[in-house]
């Protein structure tokens, strides 16, 4: 049931547009607004006047046709020649009482979000890690934009699983396994007590060992830079490949299921895992374990899978590799490489098959960075053409890469460390912490060490995810951190900071004795603010509908803020406990407490902690 006055104008005034003028139909919108400050009404409808350019008419002609022809119940006032304005603009009040009742409809238990009708079974690959990589800021990105999309279907009724498509299986992490067995079997290194940033120190330099010299002896030998530097250098690509041809030796112990190579992957698997668990439960996301299915769990379905595609003719070969052409301009994916091996892409058309075919999704979204887009494109046209994408009923699945933009540092350029490095994911969420703890410390200087550590952690995770998720997906964004945690402005913190305040008012209430009968009250908005704030309240549902359509959270950050603004604007200009009677009081109370369940509601479903005070 649509609550939002806005939408249900535009409905009721575009069906009486098109019953007017069948001869616009489709091109003529309804133009629904918000009236200006100090014009009558609270809505008007401005279609009027292209309507009259395009029907050739005069458009208070035209206004005043649709005035006649339209419907809207109950909902607003009588409409009339009175409500014509200007050129043709058409005034529209709200009656209190309609408004009152769409309220006291959004005030049920699902606060107008019945589950789907329809629901429907939805994957969302999300986090992304890879093993023997520390974490950085891009995979907050991944993990938190993923989860708030994740729990916004799950709030709209569908089976959401998440995927968590961990890079663990090929030849970069058969070099760290290749040189880890090396070292420990030389007693170089103790295997209980390697960290993740021990697996990232050998992952980056074993690939900078393994990438060496090459074309450096090329241009050296088509120079003849001398024999010294040519020697130095073809010693270094000897180096190279050496370390090369081990790892791949490695790699076929692994893909063969030998012992060694195996125990050492899942010593490497557990260290990463474990870590990225650890990213996971901080920052308040629902993913899990039980939510890994990496690139490893496919490295049996490959070689059938590409042996089904050659033989209905899907991929076909190209100078000793196979690939799949797709319906565009794109290049063909890459199925299958010369030497045998399979590739990021073969892996993720079998996620595909998986996902669609076995697990019978019929949505299935990736929250993968923007720099990806191609590989999603050719992905998808080959699951598409390969029939993977077909659900077990015969239909076709929706597969959508929402991407995600990068995040800058205040230079612009992509948020790095003094040093350089890409920002740890950990340190950044320890720097939140302690510039939140700092602020608590000074706010309420009384609370207890173990109180104010939670409260921190908190207000940081709060702060740092809705900075993630306030910004528009796909943009880059700069990344402020003196912006991020304010108090003030448009932050998480600021959220957590208004729903603390609604709450404190029911404290309050008990204090001064006021009792419950607030529940039972009937609301009546007598005052603009009123009215304004039950307005934002009523677009609740359709902005979280549209999140879960769109898979964009940012919308329902924007709208959480205007209801604390509006909230604000409210409580600025109403008494609430010390109202003038009993009565107002009780409909002000009510008010309070929608708007707490709708802030609550949606920060929940943003996957934001909350506070009881601050
Ligand atoms: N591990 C990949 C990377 O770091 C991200 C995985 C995204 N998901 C997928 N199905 N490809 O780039």
């Amino acid at each position: 049931m649509q609550l939002d006055p806005a939408a249900i104008l535009r409905d009721r005034f575009s069906d009486a547009i098109s019953r007017v003028y069948p001869q616009a139909a489709g091109q003529a919108d309804a133009l629904i607004a918000p009236s200006k400050r100090g014009t009558p009404g609270d809505f008007q409808c401005n279609a009027a006047m292209a309507l009259g350019k395009l029907v050739g008419q005069n458009p208070r002609e035209v206004a005043r046709a649709i005035v006649e022809a339209v419907d809207t119940g109950d909902l607003t006032e009588s409409l009339g020649e009175g409500s014509i304005a200007g050129p043709g603009f058409i005034n529209i009040t709200l009656r209190a009482e309609a408004l009152a009742g769409l309220l006291g409809a959004l005030a049920g238990p699902e606060l107008g979000l019945p589950p789907a009708a329809e629901p429907q079974k939805i994957v969302v690959d999300l986090c992304g890690v890879n093993l023997a990589k520390q974490m950085h800021v891009g995979h907050l990105r991944a993990m938190v934009i993923g989860d708030a999309v994740a729990r916004t279907l799950e709030r709209l009724g569908h089976e959401v699983v998440r995927q968590n498509h961990v890079g663990d299986w090929g030849l970069p992490i058969a070099m760290v396994i290749d040189e880890l067995h090396h070292e420990s079997v030389a007693g170089r290194i103790d295997l209980s007590a390697i960290t993740l940033d021990d697996l990232d120190a050998i992952y980056k330099a074993m690939k900078k060992r393994t990438d060496a010299g090459r074309t450096g002896l090329r241009l050296a030998e088509k120079w003849d830079l001398g024999p010294k530097v040519i020697a130095e250098l073809r010693a270094e690509v000897d180096d190279a490949d050496e370390a090369l041809a081990r790892a791949k030796s490695t790699l076929v112990a692994l893909q063969s299921g030998q012992d060694w190579a195996v125990a050492l992957w899942q010593r490497v698997s557990d260290i990463t895992m474990s870590a990225c668990m650890d990213a996971c439960r901080r920052l308040h996301t629902r993913i899990t374990l039980e939510h890994s299915a990496g690139e490893s769990s496919y490295r049996d379905e490959l070689a059938p899978m590409i042996d089904d595609m050659l033989h209905r003719g899907v991929a076909e070969e190209d100078g000793g590799a196979l690939v799949v052409r797709g319906e565009g301009e794109d290049p063909p994916a890459l199925v299958r490489k010369g030497d045998g091996g399979f590739l990021y892409a073969t892996t993720d058309v079998a996620a595909i098959r998986r996902r669609v075919r076995d697990m019978g999704a019929s949505r299935v979204v990736y929250f993968v960075d923007s720099r990806q887009s191609l590989h999603f494109r050719q992905v998808f046209a080959a699951a598409r053409k390969a029939g993977y994408a077909n659900t077990p009923d015969g239909r076709l699945a929706s597969l959508e890469h929402a991407a995600f933009g990068t995040i800058l540092g205040a230079d612009g350029r992509p948020f790095k460390t003094r040093s350089g490095e890409s920002v740890k994911l950990a340190d950044l969420l320890d720097e939140a912490h302690e510039r939140a703890e700092r602020v608590v410390i000074e706010k309420s200087p009384e609370m207890e060490p173990q109180r104010r550590w939670a409260t921190a952690e908190t207000i940081a995770i709060a702060a740092l995810k809705f900075a993630d998720l306030a910004n528009d997906r796909v943009r880059d964004y700069v990344f402020d951190f003196d912006r991020v945690m304010a108090f003030e402005g448009d932050t998480g913190p600021y959220l957590l900071y208004a729903l603390v305040r609604i709450r404190g008012i029911f404290r309050e209430a008990v204090q001064r004795g006021v009792g419950e009968s607030w529940k039972a009250a009937t609301v009546h908005l007598g005052h603009e603010a009123e009215k304004q704030l039950a307005l934002a309240l009523l677009r609740y549902p359709s902005v979280v509908r549209a999140v879960g359509e769109h898979l964009e959270p940012h919308r329902l950050c924007q709208h959480l803020l205007e209801i604390a603004n509006r909230f604000s604007g409210f409580y600025d200009a109403c008494k609430v406990l010390s109202a003038e009677d009993a009565t107002t009081r009780d409909s002000r109370l009510w008010l309070c407490d929608l708007t707490a369940r709708v802030l609550g509601d949606g920060l929940g479903v943003l996957g934001l902690p909350t506070l009881e005070r601050m």
